[in-house]
């Protein structure tokens, strides 16, 4: 039916337009699979021009002429371009993916060690090192979405830079009116797919239902699309039996495969929802601490595996001056979301998708103005969100805390604040004490100069 839908709008011309696009974070390890995934579903999603920014030349560069590379073989009526310039970047486009990371993979890495060297919790988006990273980026995205708002107004912002959660609130604070502002996170999507590989079914075919914050939420339901039976009871009797693997487990690193064998334990405490796999920070924080290592986390895991890998690919290429074979290496979950994402809104298809949005009453017994992530319709007039009702008791406490540090590290950044930053971080569970936070604060701010509004 929607092949059909599309060809009858072909036939009036309309999907014949086809799209600009720019990626904010051009240089990222992640942007290979989406100029892969760019090719493979240049039917659903024609693009006319992509340009690649990145504030850094050096990695940017490579990435650009394997592009160059790949589209000649591939789609060489596409125009590619890479740039370090923000009018070149932004002017004409259409959709600006924004994948962009607030002082690189090192200050990743000092978000997850200077926390876990003193025992608290040292993660990417989660406590005290994604507030740390939530402060950075609330500086660089507030300015980009400026910078494209100057040169493309109308242009759609799909944003999936991290810690999404507080990003999402600053650009809700930032840009209250602003309608074409899209924040979303691959994970809950990732689980739904690993749940399709355990039921060895099709993942499209699954129909969630979700409630929580980013990085923080609960499947409450996973249907069978066609028949309406709830496979909840299944997964969890599976996941019991034989623990849980990412769909892709193949291609992962062993941080990722025991973070999804997390998935089981908490099933096994918590047995209402299956969990979104960040969970496991804020339930079991005494038992990760003890389980990571401060001195090798997952940024110097991305550092010395991926990031190396994707540039060592880049050098391959064009040196060779070819791609070949490796064009089917990989398939990328989450650009082939995205791309889908903005597939939704060109096409107006009122497709689902799980979102990060102003929460007005989609989880009944939350705020208003929380930044919720939820099912939502999407089209050409943006998210809308899917009820979910009131929750129960236990996931409201827990949310509420965490929505509530969200919020106050947000005020830290406009008041410039100490105090709210203080706050922040006491009241984050991964924190949960006002000597601890204050420590840890103190380090974070001195490993932040310059790249933090300074605080008073
Ligand atoms: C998931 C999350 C992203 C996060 C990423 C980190 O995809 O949804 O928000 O950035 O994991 O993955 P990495 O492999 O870099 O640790
Ligand atoms: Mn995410």
């Amino acid at each position: 039916q929607q092949k059909r839908r599309r060809y009858l709008k072909r036939e009036k011309g309309v999907a014949m337009k086809s799209y600009n696009v720019c990626i904010v974070g051009g240089g990222s390890t992640y942007t290979l699979g989406f100029l892969k995934s760019f090719v493979r579903l240049r039917e659903e999603f024609p693009l006319k021009k992509l340009v690649l920014f990145d504030i850094d030349a050096e990695r940017q560069e490579p990435i650009g002429k394997y592009g160059e590379i790949l589209f000649r073989e591939r789609f060489p009526e596409l125009d590619l371009s890479y740039t370090t310039d923000i009018k070149e970047a932004y002017e004409g486009m259409d959709f600006v993916f924004m994948q962009m990371r607030a002082g690189g993979l090192p200050m990743r890495a000092k978000d997850e060690h200077i926390p876990l060297s003193m025992g608290m919790i040292g993660q990417e988006t989660c406590g005290a090192g994604g507030m740390a990273y939530g402060l950075r980026s609330c500086v660089d995205m507030i300015k980009a979405v400026h910078d494209i708002r100057n040169y493309a107004p109308d242009a759609w912002i799909l944003n999936y830079s991290n810690p999404a959660a507080i990003v999402a609130e600053a650009l809700r604070r930032e840009f209250p009116d602003d309608k074409r502002i899209l924040n979303i996170c691959d994970q809950p999507e990732n689980v739904v797919r690993s749940c399709s590989r355990l039921l060895g079914c099709n993942w499209e075919d699954l129909d969630p239902v979700y409630f929580g914050l980013n990085h923080y939420g609960w499947f409450t339901h996973i249907y069978d699309a066609h028949t309406g039976e709830d496979l909840l009871p299944k997964i969890r009797e599976t996941i019991a039996k034989n623990g849980f693997l990412p769909q892709d487990a193949e291609q992962r690193d062993q941080s990722w495969l025991d973070t999804y064998g997390m998935v089981q334990t908490i099933m096994s405490d918590f047995p209402d929802y299956l969990p979104n796999t960040y969970d496991q920070y804020y339930l079991y924080p005494d038992y990760k601490v003890q389980h990571l290592n401060p001195n090798f986390t997952r940024a110097d895991e991305v550092m010395a595996g991926r990031e190396k890998r994707v540039f060592s690919e880049c050098a391959e290429v064009i040196k060779e001056g070819k791609l070949g074979d490796r064009f089917h290496a990989i398939s990328d979950a989450h650009a082939e979301m995205m791309i889908k994402v903005a597939e939704a809104i060109a096409y107006n298809k009122n497709s689902r998708h799980i979102l990060i949005v102003e929460n007005n009453g989609a989880i009944a017994n939350m705020q208003d103005d929380a930044m919720v992530e939820v099912v939502c319709e999407l089209g050409i007039n943006g998210p809308r969100p899917m009820r979910v009702g009131n929750i129960p008791q236990f996931y409201l406490g827990l949310l509420v805390n965490q929505v509530s540090s969200e919020k106050l590290i947000v005020d830290a950044y406009y008041e410039h604040s100490y105090e709210k930053a203080l706050q922040a971080f006491t009241l984050n569970r991964l924190v949960g004490d006002a000597k601890k936070a204050r420590k840890v604060l103190d380090a974070l701010i001195e490993a932040n100069k310059g790249m933090w509004p300074e605080l008073k």
